[in-house]
């Protein structure tokens, strides 16, 4: 049976034979995705972002689950994961902050706010904090040049971040309900 577009149907087949199930919740989210586009395939990348999202990375029955949903080769989700720095196939910590160090991010305080970053979480870049909550990882060009500096978290990003403004998203991670980011990122195939 095929996804009907619109009325939040999915391929209950797909369901069974790869053991992957989006939760109740994000049944409706994910058949507004594809009742967005012309055709299945070109949902794939949002709805690689709301598994993300969700779960913190594209397992192996996610991609499985993808590929039957929106009838594309399985291949050619892993192709996008792989493409995409974003994308992670592993399990990660729960929040992957990515902040960016490149030239126009570093002379608007990235080094600072690094340092920063690395005292509140007690790891250094590169690491994860030994509850699984955060990884701090540095990026190169986030695309947000003039609000830096920056930090991409899956598909959030957060700019013009202070200490006093990472502090606030930190806190509000920790409590499981993230400050909304300055710019959600839909990136499309
Ligand atoms: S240099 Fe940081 S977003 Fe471009």
């Amino acid at each position: 049976m095929s996804l009907t577009k619109g009325n939040g149907d999915m391929n209950p087949a797909a369901q069974e034979s790869t053991g992957f199930a989006l939760a109740e919740e994000d049944r409706a989210a994910f058949a507004g995705i594809v009742d967005r586009y012309p055709t299945k395939r070109s949902a794939l990348m949002p709805t690689l972002w709301l598994i993300q999202d969700r779960h913190g990375h594209v397992s192996d029955e996610a991609v499985a689950w993808t590929a039957a949903q929106l009838e594309v080769s399985e291949a050619k989700v892993r192709e996008l994961i792989s493409f995409y720095f974003m994308f992670r196939d592993t399990p990660q910590a729960k929040y992957v902050l990515q902040v960016c160090h490149n030239i126009s991010c570093h002379i608007m305080g990235a080094r600072p706010l690094l340092a920063h970053l690395e005292k509140r979480l007690g790891v250094r870049v590169g690491e994860t904090t030994p509850d699984g909550m955060f990884a701090l990882e540095g990026a190169e060009c986030l695309g947000a040049c003039g609000m830096g500096p920056c930090m991409l978290v899956g598909k959030h990003l957060y700019e013009r971040l202070t200490p006093e403004r990472i502090d606030a998203i930190l806190d509000s991670m920790r409590r499981g309900e993230p400050l909304p980011a300055d710019t959600d990122r839909d990136l499309e195939d």
